[in-house]
């Protein structure tokens, strides 16, 4: 018996579904092209160890950053080839963080993407050394895999992307998650530093990159940011909420310090993380009001993230 209710001839009914229809292409194009930015095994005999730990560093996420960069730049009509490097560059990082912020030093992960973490697949040297190879190959294919991206527009990138990592950036971000919310009772405040910095600026940085690519306005610039700055956070912070609701099993990941379970232990703060993830799709969606219907696929990416919060 078909126990399917939903009536594939009025389209999918989810924004999850409708987005991940919109973009199937790109994502089959961004995991080809993400491929062959990678180092082969056969081709470095001398250094196979660290090429199959980047490799494994990279396989089976979801690819959400380079997704919205994808979104952005569908809204300026960029050809697909024009964001590659910005695409890979993003995912290139994220990667790396992941497999840093798995350490034991860190979240001493267990599980990630279902699998042991790099640390543990192969030792916690490779998983360094392997996490900065992927960080030096980001910048790498930004600049090669750039096609009819100007040179003034790529130096930017260039120096974005190295702010978007940095101190500044992602890393200053991660570094608060360890020493300020390791605390007790760290303030909503101290929260929304390291939501915005240790995910937020990856995201910020996928959309205001692919709007730059695309000759976006300081003023569209700016709506793009936002509205990433906005998606970014209630990204994580869904991602807590279902680590602090959810089986090891359903996520395919654990760790033995995580502190968004922690700050998300009791009803009440679940109930004010729903909240808020509310007001920020919100936010973030009203940020691309100018776009019109050019933004479809970058508000049901913003959507999907709320619907990901109420599973
Ligand atoms: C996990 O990000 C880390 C967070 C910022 C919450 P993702 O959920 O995007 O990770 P993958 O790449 O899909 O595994
Ligand atoms: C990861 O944050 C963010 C970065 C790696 C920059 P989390 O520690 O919250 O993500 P998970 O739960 O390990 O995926
Ligand atoms: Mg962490
Ligand atoms: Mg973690």
């Amino acid at each position: 018996m078909n126990t399917n209710l939903r009536d594939e001839s009025t389209g999918p009914q989810s924004a999850a579904e409708r987005v991940e229809r919109a973009l199937a292409p790109q994502l089959i194009y961004f995991n080809e092209t993400l491929d062959l930015a990678l180092p082969r095994e056969r081709e470095s005999d001398q250094a196979r160890q660290i090429v199959v730990a980047m490799r494994a560093a990279c396989s089976g996420g979801k690819r959400l950053r380079p997704m919205l960069a994808f979104c952005a730049g569908g809204i300026f009509n960029v050809p697909r080839e024009s964001l590659a490097g910005l695409a890979v560059c993003v995912e290139l990082l994220h990667s790396a963080s992941i497999v840093l912020d798995d350490l034991p030093s860190m979240d001493d992960a267990v599980l990630r993407r279902g699998a042991p973490p790099i640390h543990r697949m192969f030792d916690e040297a490779t998983a360094i050394l392997a996490a900065n190879g992927l960080i030096m190959l980001a910048f790498e294919s930004l600049v090669n895999k750039s096609p009819n991206v100007k040179n003034e527009v790529l130096l930017n990138l260039v120096s974005d992307a190295a702010k978007t990592a940095g101190h500044a950036g992602m890393i200053g971000g991660q570094h608060a998650d360890l020493t300020r919310l390791r605390k007790k009772n760290p303030s909503r405040k101290s929260v929304e530093f390291v939501h915005e910095h240790k995910t937020g600026k990856l995201f910020e940085f996928a959309a205001r990159g692919a709007a730059e690519i695309g000759g976006a306005s300081h003023a569209e610039a700016d709506d793009m940011t936002q509205f990433a700055r906005n998606l970014g956070i209630a990204f994580q912070l869904s991602d807590d909420l279902l680590a602090a609701t959810r089986t090891r099993e359903e996520l395919g990941k654990e760790s033995r310090t995580d502190t968004g379970k922690a700050i998300l232990s009791t009803p009440f703060d679940r109930a004010w993380a729903r909240g808020a993830i509310d007001r920020l799709i919100d936010d973030a969606k009203a940020s691309l009001a100018r776009f019109g219907a050019r933004g479809q696929n970058c508000l049901d990416l913003a959507e999907s993230v709320r619907e990901r919060a109420r599973e």
